[in-house]
């Protein structure tokens, strides 16, 4: 079948490497031309895990070509998938679907009989109408249909969930387009792919539910994990206990610096402005944009106060810049938020990211980039993990410890062995963890009778935006000295 995918970034060249890998004929159009030439000289303008290779492989099969003529690629076409953004409305908190719309009129333009015109990207609940509207008005006798498939793929495993997905969810109310779309994903169901059919408007609404969903998770943990550092419980343990209730499910429930992403924070405020503009209120949903949107606030009040509430002149070394690991995407990635708030507070910030430090030029002003995290943590007053690359808790602490200014490191993914880091003379600070040195004194005596602490690097509770240091006393023990040692 022919497929043609109108927006080749992270979606669309994910599907369309992986509807051509199943054996589909796929054109990728795109309208940013620089793009476009890039991927015909054999480059790939995004990194995502296994894209180069499926790309290069499916070019030589001649199943996968790239253009920015959008006419001469719908020839013949079965399939016009939309996969362009739908970035939150400047000035607005819905979905801004410009570039939708404008796809979608120009689709109409060359549409041919029988073509079943897809939207991935994610959008509210009624746009598919509005398309549908759109092609119809631009061409009443066109015989086609206007079908939502919404996308569930993370970036950094796209290709995975691409072909192993949880489930397809197909919106069509059109009963020869169902056929199709039965068609184009039969090599997935073949391989026991869960295919959902669903009316248009419940597809659109799975979109924006499922992602809303997986926002309040986070949004949830990173609450429980404040909890804990307040009763000095460990939240992986916590996490770990309510995640194997099968009715909760342990994906997502990692505590960390707040979600970010192209897709959670625009996702969650379109749903609520939806549901808004049909008199709905969302109170979950609306909590869970409150409590991420103060935690990415308060974040770097929270790193600052792991080194002593004063960072003024220090330099401060981030490792990990995009929104997750595995990807090269920076949007409302939460190292932007600690990096603004540090540098306001006269920090120096040097960074490095595996895969991130081109786009992250895009968004950052006046940090240093380091060529690999040892030369970004050399002479550091302190470091914080933004970001949960694997390499990160693959790094020599011993090696870091005898190079940088000050041990101090704020686990804002809680990935370093604690012992590791710790045997190496670092003060670990990690979220939602409670001190060991307080862990034994809370089992010597009754609660109430508890100390307060309120020595260097302890800075009081959650409530005041602290990170729990993990073992005070060792950390103190190594405060300075390492590097004289070393
Ligand atoms: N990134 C993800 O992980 C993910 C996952 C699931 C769903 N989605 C949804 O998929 C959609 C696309 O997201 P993305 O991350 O791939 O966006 P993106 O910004 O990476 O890519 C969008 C592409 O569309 C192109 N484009 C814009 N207007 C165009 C036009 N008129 N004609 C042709 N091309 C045009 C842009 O040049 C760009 O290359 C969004 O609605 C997003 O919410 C994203």
């Amino acid at each position: 079948m022919k497929v043609v995918i109108v927006g080749s970034g992270y979606v669309g060249l994910v599907s369309g490497a992986c509807f051509s890998a199943l054996g589909h004929s796929v054109v990728c159009v795109d309208s940013n031309e620089q793009k476009i030439n890039l991927l015909n000289s054999g480059g790939v303008p995004i990194f995502e895990p296994g894209l180069d290779e499926l790309i290069k492989t499916n070019i030589e099969q001649n199943r996968l070509a790239f253009s920015t003529d959008l006419k001469t690629s719908l020839r013949g076409a079965d399939f016009a998938f939309i996969a362009v953004g739908t970035p939150t409305r400047q000035g607005g908190s819905e979905a801004d679907l410009t570039s939708v719309y404008a796809v979608a009129s120009e689709i109409a333009l060359s549409a041919e009989d029988g073509l079943v015109i897809v939207t991935k990207s994610t959008v509210p609940v009624g746009t598919g109408d509005a398309v549908e509207a759109i092609v119809r008005t631009s061409r009443p006798d066109l015989v086609f249909a206007a079908v939502s498939n919404p996308e569930f793929l993370k970036e950094g495993s796209a290709i995975d969930d691409f072909m192993n997905p949880d489930r397809v969810v197909v919106g069509c109310d059109v009963p020869w387009a169902t056929e199709k779309m039965k068609m184009l994903y039969e090599p997935l169901r073949a391989a026991d792919a869960p295919i959902i059919h669903t009316g248009r408007s419940a597809a659109e609404v799975i979109k924006y539910a499922a992602n809303a969903f997986l926002a309040i998770k986070i949004s949830f943990i990173n609450e429980i994990a404040d909890f804990c550092e307040a009763v000095s419980a460990d939240v992986s343990e916590v996490a770990n206990g309510i995640g194997h209730d099968k009715r909760i499910g342990r994906a997502f429930l990692n505590p960390g610096p707040g979600y970010g992403g192209s897709c959670f924070p625009k996702d969650s405020l379109a749903l609520l402005a939806t549901a808004q503009s049909h008199t709905v209120s969302l109170r979950v949903v609306e909590s869970s944009i409150a409590a991420n949107d103060a935690r990415k606030r308060g974040i770097g009040r929270r790193v600052s106060s792991a080194f002593g509430h004063s960072v003024r002149g220090k330099t401060i070394a981030i490792l990990g810049l995009t929104f997750k690991a595995n990807t090269d995407d920076m949007r409302e990635a939460p190292s932007l938020n600690i990096i603004a708030a540090l540098q306001k507070m006269g920090a120096r910030v040097r960074a490095y990211d595996p895969e991130g430090m081109e786009q992250a030029r895009h968004y950052l002003q006046n940090v240093e980039y380091a060529s690999d995290a040892y030369n970004c943590v050399e002479g550091a007053d302190g470091i914080v993990i933004a970001t949960e690359w694997k390499e990160f808790a693959a790094l020599d602490f011993m090696r870091i410890a005898a190079i940088v200014s000050h041990p101090v490191i704020v686990d804002l993914r809680n990935i370093l062995d604690v012992h590791k880091v710790e045997t190496a003379g670092f003060e670990l600070h990690r979220i939602g963890s409670p001190r060991r040195s307080e862990t034994a004194s809370i089992q010597a005596a009754p609660r109430l009778l508890r100390p307060k602490v309120n020595g260097q690097g302890e800075h009081s509770s959650a409530a005041h935006g602290s990170i729990r240091p993990v073992s005070n006393s060792l950390a103190l023990q190594n405060r300075y000295p390492i590097k004289g040692l070393a």
